[in-house]
């Protein structure tokens, strides 16, 4: 029978007759199964595990800090690498969104190889593929290993995807993924984390992506997010988020008549990320999310709630 104890023993020994001595790199997203393959890797071969968290400068607001201090709590030998301008100056004006798929890609594989060069005679990659990922080729929930799997055929191969590759959770499903976690000691509330996609808040930004674009999304999202947290409705909820409308509409403050920004909302209900029901939020917390989000957040005066199913609606806008 499985059990994720059998399974950490199985895999922790596997792994050490796999890599011996040997240097292994892996990319830290922030997400569960990056997470989960990073702390058994570690369990396995300690310091010769050398992971890197790379800050796109695309993600919610204090993750980066507050994600990387949780790696260190966790014993990982993690690099936080801050790579935001990088990643905003190769997406300056670009509206389509595939091209900035592609952007934010190909930065991310120039500083992983970066930073994998780093490290003297390294000679494996670990990923944190999970077996959905194995048939779909493209992770539903995102990370590095997504991200590079989508765009290896860019320009050659960069040299760590010659690297060899080790991949400890390639055979087994999420909700196996978050017990194993769970066996490892990690902190549930990390393993209960809504899958997030790769681009990140590049792809809830319609259109164009500035500096300022992302600290607006930054913010309300974070108080979207804090308030389903608040209001116990985290957890009944597969992922939601808030996007970035290209659209001004007029409102008024006092006398002066607005011409600002409009955010959408979104939470769905999901098993896999294939099929999506939007969820029915309660109408009082919807009420205090709005009025908070344009009370709070400068250049927006408009909050709408999305209410379509994928499909044909995909979760993201772009
Ligand atoms: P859609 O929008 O296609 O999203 O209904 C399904 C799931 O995939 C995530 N998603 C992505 N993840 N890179 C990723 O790593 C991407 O480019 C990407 N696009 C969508 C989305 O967040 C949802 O969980």
């Amino acid at each position: 029978d499985w059990t994720p104890q059998s399974f950490v023993e199985e895999t922790v020994e596997a792994i050490q007759e796999k890599v011996g001595n040997d240097k292994v790199v892996l990319g830290l997203s922030g997400g569960v199964d990056s997470t989960v393959a990073a702390v058994l890797l570690n369990k396995a071969i300690g310091k010769n595990l050398y992971c890197i968290f790379v800050n796109n400068g695309l993600l919610r607001k204090n993750e980066f800090q507050n994600v990387l201090n949780q790696y260190e709590g966790m014993g990982l030998n993690v690099k936080g690498v801050d790579a935001s301008d990088r990643f905003l100056s190769a997406l300056k004006g670009i509206e389509d969104p595939e091209k900035k798929r592609k952007a934010i890609g190909n930065a991310f594989i120039e500083v992983f190889d970066d930073e994998a060069h780093k490290i003297e005679d390294v000679t494996w990659l670990a990923q944190g593929t999970i077996y959905p990922d194995v048939i779909e080729s493209v992770s539903a929930t995102g990370g590095p290993s997504a991200t590079i799997k989508s765009h290896h055929n860019v320009g050659g191969l960069p040299d760590f995807m010659k690297l060899k590759i080790v991949e400890p959770l390639k055979a087994i499903f999420k909700d196996e993924v978050r017990r194993v976690g769970a066996t490892l000691g990690i902190d549930p509330e990390l393993l209960g984390r809504h899958p997030f996609p790769g681009p990140g808040l590049g792809i809830r930004i319609l259109g164009d992506i500035t500096a300022e674009k992302v600290r607006m999304l930054q913010e309300v999202d974070y108080i979207f997010i804090n308030g389903l947290k608040e209001w116990g409705l985290y957890d009944r909820v597969w992922q939601a988020g808030a996007m970035l409308l290209p659209v001004n509409s007029v409102g008024v403050m006092g006398d002066e008549r607005t011409y600002e920004k409009c955010v959408a909302l979104r939470a769905v209900e999901s098993t896999d990320g294939m099929t999506a029901d939007w969820v029915n939020l309660p109408y009082e917390f919807l009420q205090k999310t709005s009025n908070e989000i344009i009370n709070k957040v400068k250049g927006v005066n408009r909050v709408v709630y999305d209410i379509s199913s994928k499909p044909p609606a995909t979760i993201e806008w772009e």
